[in-house]
């Protein structure tokens, strides 16, 4: 997400770079069975550190807030280490530098990293590439576009859909989770790529804002009874599915694999339905799955990470969208690192509306 000429973004931003006394941050205390709750977190407060040699000190203005987060604070193994218990929680955020010893950046830089949740990170010398830190440019974006379509969000719905959906004209593209983060930047970008775009999303509210607002073909509420998306498939899919774009799985997994069109993609891009799954049951699996066999479709799992080389060319195309106004997008912003417990399960009971982003500081 790195921009060479975003250097003098933060001069027209007015952000106070000024540090406070100190540095409050949000631990992993101990790790849930089922959703997490306040228990499950340790509020700790430290002295603002200073950076050594090389090193950066980031003042943490507005964090993601990711259902892979949940994931994170379960014991084994993954596509990444779980948050060690005492740790300060992951997470990825924009800050502003607040004093640095890194020739790369200067005091007064936009940048995003995985910065953590606490007021400041900072970043030793031989962290900064692991966390990922780049300067951000503010004209191509908000900062909190830069947390949802122009970060790790909208990167996981372009390249899940162009490089693993191969969307053509006049396909049916079908995603879940559709008025959130990965979901708006899917659907709104299958429609640019001259598709159908059908949502699936909780509430009218949702729904509503989807097609009236982002531009979907249609949108199903899944909340509106037991055989709302099976129905809802059918009547806004009469050809079939050609890429289901799965952000939720189990029974909306399941109903969509119903619903196949020949030769489609289905992309496993999370699964948030079972992730507070209590005693860390698995997954539900799919009980559809011999409908691959009978369309001669593929499903196939991402991890956006694995773009990192390739963030620059979405990051142009899609920050174009934004500026001639063919994608919009749309935050939903917490205040306060103290509100962090109970924002993140906002993720879990659907009470975002568009990106979640916990601010920490003003700007
Ligand atoms: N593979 C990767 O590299 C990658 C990267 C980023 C994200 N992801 C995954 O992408 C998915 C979406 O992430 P996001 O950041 O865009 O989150 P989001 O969609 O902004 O927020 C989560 C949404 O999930 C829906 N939801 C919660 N519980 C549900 C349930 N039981 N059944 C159906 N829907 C439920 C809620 O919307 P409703 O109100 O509509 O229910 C909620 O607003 C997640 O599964 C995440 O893990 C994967």
């Amino acid at each position: 997400m790195s921009n060479d000429n975003a250097t003098s973004t933060s001069t027209s931003t007015n952000i106070n770079i000024n540090t406070g006394a100190s540095n409050r941050q949000v631990r992993l205390a101990k790790r849930p069975e089922g959703a997490a709750t306040r228990d499950n977190w340790q509020f700790t407060t430290e002295a603002v550190p200073e950076p050594g040699d090389g090193g950066v000190l980031v003042k943490t203005l507005s964090l993601s807030l990711d259902p892979a987060m949940r994931g994170w604070m379960n014991e084994g193994k993954s596509y990444i280490a779980p948050v060690e218990i005492g740790a300060v929680m992951r997470a990825g955020g924009v800050g502003v530098v607040a004093a640095s010893r890194h020739a790369g950046f200067a005091v007064g830089d936009v940048v995003y990293g995985t910065l953590g949740v606490q007021e400041y990170a900072l970043v030793p010398a031989d962290q900064v590439q692991r966390s990922g830190l780049v300067k951000v440019d503010l004209g191509l974006g908000s900062i909190t576009q830069w947390l949802n379509v122009l970060g790790m969000p909208g990167m996981t719905g372009y390249f899940g859909l162009m490089d693993i959906g191969e969307p053509k004209p006049g396909e049916t593209v079908v995603v879940s989770g559709a008025a959130g983060a990965v979901g708006q930047t899917v659907g709104q970008l299958a429609r640019i790529k001259g598709c159908r775009a059908v949502g699936i999303a909780g509430g009218q509210a949702k729904c509503d804002w989807v097609v009236n607002e982002l531009g979907f073909d249609a949108c199903i509420d899944y909340k509106a009874g037991p055989s709302a998306v099976r129905e809802g498939l059918k009547a806004h899919c009469p050809k079939g599915i050609d890429i289901y774009f799965d952000n939720v799985g189990g029974e909306i997994l399941d109903a969509a694999l119903a619903r196949l069109a020949r030769h489609a993609r289905i992309i496993i891009c999370g699964a948030i339905s079972q992730y507070n799954n209590a005693n860390s049951a698995p997954a539900q699996g799919p009980k559809n799955y011999l409908s691959l066999l009978v369309n001669r479709a593929r499903m196939q799992g991402m991890v956006v990470f694995d773009y990192a080389g390739r963030y620059p060319e979405a990051i142009a195309e899609m920050s174009a969208y934004l500026k001639d106004g063919r994608m919009k997008s749309r935050e939903d912003v917490v205040e306060g690192i103290e509100n962090f417990p109970e924002a993140l399960n906002r993720l879990f009971s659907g009470q975002n509306f568009g990106k979640l982003v916990l601010q920490v500081a003003a700007h």
